[in-house]
C-alpha cells in the first residue's frame, strides 16, 4: 500500500531492534523476581506494549487503562478522561506504564498523579516516542525509544481519526490527510 500522505519516519526493523534494547535495560532495572505490572494504555500502546512485554526476560502482569484526550483530529483537546479502569491492584508493585508517545505530557502527568494514589512500590514510564519540543506539563519519561521533531506521526499503534494503526513502520503524516469525517 502506498499513500502519498505517509513518509516513513522509523522502519519496523529499527523499531523491533530499539524493543529489544529496551527490554534488555528494563530487565536489569528490575531485579526482584515479584512480577512487574505493566500498564498499556489504550489503544495506542498496545503493539508496544506486546513487543516491549516479549523482549523482557521477567515475570510479567498486563493490564490496560483506556485514557483520551485527544478528539478525532491531531490536536489534543486538553482534557483527560478515564474510559478504562485498571483490572488489578497496585499497592506494593512495581508498575511500568507503557504509552505510545509523550507530547504535551498532559495525558502522563495526570496518570503518574492519578496511580501514585494507589500506592504502589514504584512507578516508571516507558514511552515509545517522545517530543520533548511540545511539552506542556512535565513528566519523567524512564524508558524512551526515539525521540522525534514535532511532527504528526501514524503507525504501530499510532492513529489519526483510528486510521493507520496497524502500520508495520512510524510515518509522518502530511498537511494533505483528508480531515476525519464527524
Ligand atoms: P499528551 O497528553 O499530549 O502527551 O498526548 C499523548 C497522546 O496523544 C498519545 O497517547 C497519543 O494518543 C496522542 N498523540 C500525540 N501525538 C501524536 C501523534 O503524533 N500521532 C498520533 N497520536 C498522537
Ligand atoms: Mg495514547
Amino acid at each position: 500500500m502506498t499513500d502519498p500522505n505517509l513518509r516513513v519516519l522509523i522502519p519496523a526493523d529499527q523499531i523491533q531492534k530499539r524493543i529489544l534494547e529496551l527490554g534488555e535495560k528494563i530487565t536489569k532495572d528490575y531485579p526482584s523476581s515479584s512480577p512487574l505490572h505493566m500498564i498499556g494504555i489504550l489503544k495506542g500502546a498496545i503493539f508496544f506494549m506486546t513487543d516491549l512485554a516479549r523482549a523482557l526476560h521477567r515475570e510479567v502482569h498486563l493490564d490496560f487503562m483506556g485514557i483520551s484526550t485527544y478528539g478525532k483530529g491531531k490536536t489534543s483537546s486538553g482534557e483527560v478522561k478515564v474510559t478504562k479502569d485498571l483490572d488489578i491492584s497496585l499497592e506494593g508493585a512495581d508498575v511500568l506504564i507503557v504509552e505510545d508517545i509523550v507530547d504535551s505530557g498532559v495525558t502522563l502527568n495526570y496518570l503518574m498523579h492519578l496511580l501514585d494514589q494507589r500506592k504502589p512500590h514504584s512507578i516508571r514510564i516507558a514511552a515509545l516516542l517522545d517530543k520533548p519540543e511540545r511539552r506542556l506539563r512535565p513528566v519523567h519519561v524512564s524508558y524512551v525509544g526515539f525521540e522525534i521533531p514535532d511532527e504528526f506521526v501514524v503507525g504501530y499503534g499510532l492513529d489519526y481519526a483510528e486510521k493507520y494503526r496497524n502500520l508495520r513502520d512510524i510515518c509522518v503524516l502530511g498537511d494533505s490527510a483528508p480531515a476525519p469525517s464527524a
